[in-house]
């Protein structure tokens, strides 16, 4: 997808992930918190996790909230069952070593990627383990929409479960586990927090910058693109605070100044569109 890339926030909180290296569980997590709508998802997919990938990590990416009917718990299970299944089916496909010998990873071959995280299967840490053994790599697990996970009891269990593995793979001795949340609703994510019985006390919650005039002068360069007249930033960065710095209404807002452009396929995606009935004098009363 094509977006506005943050590059320089995507280091930064690379660089905060990596720079905790102290063996309590917080150095290990990152919360990100943003209202609902202004860029998180974007961020963690199209920025973050590149960032992370380019430094060596193995990204799992759970999005909690993507099936509404899905129980958030599956989600992350299923995911971390994918990449295990990757895993082996890498390890099944690789040649044999000269001397014959089996490599030490094979010995997770059985598992089961179906049932992790069910009563009679292999435990998420177990499976955490087997993916790191077979990829020798740094994980790091993270769960967008976070707060989806204490709308159900086994969601909330799943995170307890994901803090237990987070203490067993950063042992000192395994290459390591971080946990990267992003979610709308902070008092939901205290619950994860800072509620007594809380799974990840002492972690913080740390806000995830709003797009800026950057981003809008992105926008800006596609609307001229596609015939608009140049457009007044200044305007625009009032109009996208007044819209809580949601992008879909300032492009929207943005599209008012370009009446005359033919409708882009990307923003049409997105729910924006050009009112018919809209001329160049009640635009220029905008
Ligand atoms: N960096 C960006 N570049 C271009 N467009 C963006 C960018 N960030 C966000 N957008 C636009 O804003 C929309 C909403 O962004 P996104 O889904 O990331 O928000 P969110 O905070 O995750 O929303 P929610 O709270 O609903 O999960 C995207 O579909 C995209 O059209
Ligand atoms: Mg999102």
């Amino acid at each position: 997808m094509r977006h506005f890339a943050r590059p320089e926030l995507a280091r930064f909180f690379a660089n905060e992930l990596e720079r905790n290296k102290a063996p309590h569980l917080p150095g290990h997590t990152l919360f990100l918190e943003a209202p609902r709508y202004t860029g998180k998802s974007v961020f963690l997919k199209s920025d973050l996790g590149p960032e992370l990938r380019s430094r060596g990590a193995l990204v799992i990416h759970c999005d909690l909230i993507r099936d509404q009917a899905t129980d958030p718990a599956r989600v992350i299970y299923e995911a971390v069952g994918e990449e295990l299944l990757k895993q082996l089916c890498t390890i099944a496909g690789a040649p044999v070593s000269a001397n014959g010998e089996v490599p030490r990873a094979t010995r997770w071959i059985r598992m089961n990627t179906a049932t992790i995280g069910a009563p009679h299967g292999a435990s998420l840490s177990d499976a955490l383990a087997a993916i790191q053994d077979m990829a020798q790599q740094p994980i790091v697990m993270i769960l967008d929409d976070v707060q989806h996970a204490l709308t159900t009891s086994s969601g909330e269990d799943a995170m307890k479960v994901l803090k237990n593995a987070l203490g067993s793979m950063n042992d000192g001795v395994r290459r390591g586990l971080k946990l990267v949340t992003a979610g709308s609703d902070p008092y939901k994510q205290v619950r994860l927090l800072y509620a007594n019985s809380a799974p990840f006390r002492e972690a913080c919650l740390a806000p995830l910058p709003r797009l800026d005039v950057g981003y809008l002068r992105y926008e800006s360069s596609l609307v001229e693109r596609i015939g608009g007249q140049p457009l007044q930033l200044d305007k625009l960065a009032l109009a996208f605070s007044l819209f809580d710095y949601q992008p879909p209404s300032s492009t929207r807002r943005l599209l008012n100044y370009a009446p005359n452009a033919p409708q882009s396929p990307s923003i049409a995606k997105r729910g924006c569109f050009v009112p018919p009935f809209r001329t160049s004098s009640t635009v220029s009363s905008r």
